[in-house]
């Protein structure tokens, strides 16, 4: 038997809060959890470039056990590339995750899955994680090409990668028409793009690489619904937008358990 995956619930805190209103969030968050509160998951927050060093401070200051993690980064090491940031400068800040190919970053930004494996190949190359970002439009799902859709973005996002270092990947599964929007996919629904990721990454990594990968879901996770969520079998966290900016409401995200029935 594999060992069990630790769930990973993520904070990705988008383009919102300044340095001064990150260090009062990551305060706040630290004192709603506990101790114990670590012990079966793992946290990362993803706060704007801009706010990564003051978060990182408090972080080591006061030993939280929660990881830092970026929203974005060039797939460069360094150069002629203004305004970007490259994997080495996360590194150095002692960022774990970077999230990439976000959808608001394929939408908004134009980012192709050969840009989002580049940018996973740059991440791994400074030894740091890649939350890789697949899921589908509404549009997509009503004419029933969803899982098409995401089969073809986790073969070209993970293009060239080991097996072994699939299976120490983290995939967020965001159904555009999810995101922000206040409707979540049924748990059902979720747990079966899941399962469905988890099975093209057996058929193209092997069967260690689909029992390692963790595979988060990402679209309106809320205290309410995250319990649900999270008892699926083949969701391994939660990506979250809008609740990871409330710290008390992450808090509880994080502590799902607690709220099981
Ligand atoms: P919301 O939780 O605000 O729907 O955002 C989800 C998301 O995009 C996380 O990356």
């Amino acid at each position: 038997m594999p060992e069990a995956r630790t769930p990973l619930i993520s904070g990705n805190w988008k383009m919102n809060h300044n340095h001064f209103e990150a260090i009062q969030t990551i305060q706040k968050l630290a004192y709603a959890l506990n101790p114990e509160d670590y012990d079966h998951v793992d946290v990362s927050v993803h706060p704007p470039f801009t706010d990564l060093r003051s978060v990182q401070t408090v972080l080591q200051a006061d030993d939280v056990p929660i990881s830092l993690g970026a929203q974005n980064v060039h797939q460069e090491k360094s150069g002629a590339f203004t305004g970007e940031i490259s994997a080495p400068m996360l590194q150095k800040l002692d960022v774990s995750y970077v999230i990439v190919g976000h959808s608001e970053r394929r939408e908004l930004f134009g980012e192709t899955d050969e840009l989002v494996n580049a940018k996973a190949l740059a991440v791994l190359a400074e030894q740091m994680t890649p939350i890789v970002c697949v899921g589908e439009t509404l549009e997509e799902r009503r004419a029933g090409r969803a899982e098409g859709k995401v089969a073809s973005q986790v073969a070209g996002s993970l293009a060239g990668l080991a097996p072994d270092v699939v299976g120490g990947l983290v995939l967020a599964y965001e159904p555009i028409w999810a995101i922000g929007t206040g409707e979540t996919a049924s748990s059902e629904d979720a747990q079966q793009m899941c399962a469905h990721i988890r099975r093209l990454v057996g058929e193209q990594w092997g069967a260690d690489a689909a029992a390692g990968v963790r595979i988060q879901y990402g679209g309106s996770v809320k205290p309410a619904n995250a319990p649900e969520l999270m008892a699926e079998p083949d969701i391994d966290g939660a990506l979250v937008g809008g609740a990871s900016l409330d710290p008390d409401d992450f808090a509880r995200i994080v502590n799902f358990r607690l709220y099981q029935t």
